[in-house]
C-alpha cells in the first residue's frame, strides 16, 4: 500500500525520482514526458498535466497527460501570463482570471510555470486542478524545482548538481 505521504513529501520524493531517470532520458521532450507522467500518476489533485511550448506568437501543446487539450494558445491565457511575466502564475479559481483559456470545462484552478533556458522561455509546465484553490506557492515552488532539471543549457537534459 502506499505510504500517505503529504503533497509537499510527494513533490519532493517525485523530483528526487526525476534526478535519476532523466539521467537516462534521451531529449528534452522524452523529459518533459517523463515529467508529466511521474507527476499525473501520483498528484491527486492535478486533472491535466502538461507542457505548451512557445513557437513565434503561439503556443503549442507539448507532452501532456490528462484530457484532450486545446492544441494552440494564442493571445491571452494563463501560460502565456507566465510566458510574458516569465514566472509561475496561481490562480485560485480560474472563472476569475481574465482571458483564461478552458480546454477543460471542469477545471476550477491552475499554475502554471516557465520553462526558461539562457533566458529565453521555451514554455510552460502548466497543471489544472477539477477542484478550485488547489495550488499555493508550495506547489509553485516545487514545480519550479522540477522544471529547473530541464532548465540547462545543453540539448539534453542533465542533472542539476
Ligand atoms: N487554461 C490554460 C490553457 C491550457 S489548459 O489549461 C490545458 C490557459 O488559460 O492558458
Amino acid at each position: 500500500m502506499e505510504r500517505d505521504l503529504s503533497r509537499e513529501a510527494r513533490y519532493e520524493r517525485i523530483t528526487e525520482q526525476l534526478r535519476g531517470l532523466l539521467i537516462a532520458t534521451p531529449s528534452l521532450m522524452s523529459a518533459m514526458a517523463t515529467v508529466c507522467s511521474l507527476l499525473h500518476a501520483k498528484m491527486r489533485h492535478h486533472s491535466w498535466t502538461g507542457f505548451y511550448l512557445v513557437a513565434g506568437d503561439e503556443l503549442h501543446v507539448g507532452p501532456y497527460q490528462g484530457p484532450l487539450a486545446c492544441q494552440v494558445l494564442r493571445g491571452g491565457g494563463v501560460c502565456w501570463e507566465a510566458v510574458k511575466m516569465q514566472k509561475s502564475v496561481i490562480v485560485p479559481d480560474v472563472q476569475s482570471f481574465p482571458g483564461h483559456i478552458a480546454c477543460d470545462d471542469r477545471a476550477r484552478s491552475e499554475v502554471a510555470v516557465p520553462l526558461i533556458r539562457d533566458r529565453a522561455v521555451l514554455g510552460v509546465l502548466d497543471v489544472d486542478s477539477h477542484a478550485p484553490d488547489q495550488f499555493d506557492e508550495s506547489d509553485a515552488r516545487a514545480l519550479e524545482r522540477i522544471v529547473a532539471l530541464l532548465a540547462l543549457p545543453s540539448g539534453l537534459p542533465r542533472i542539476v548538481a
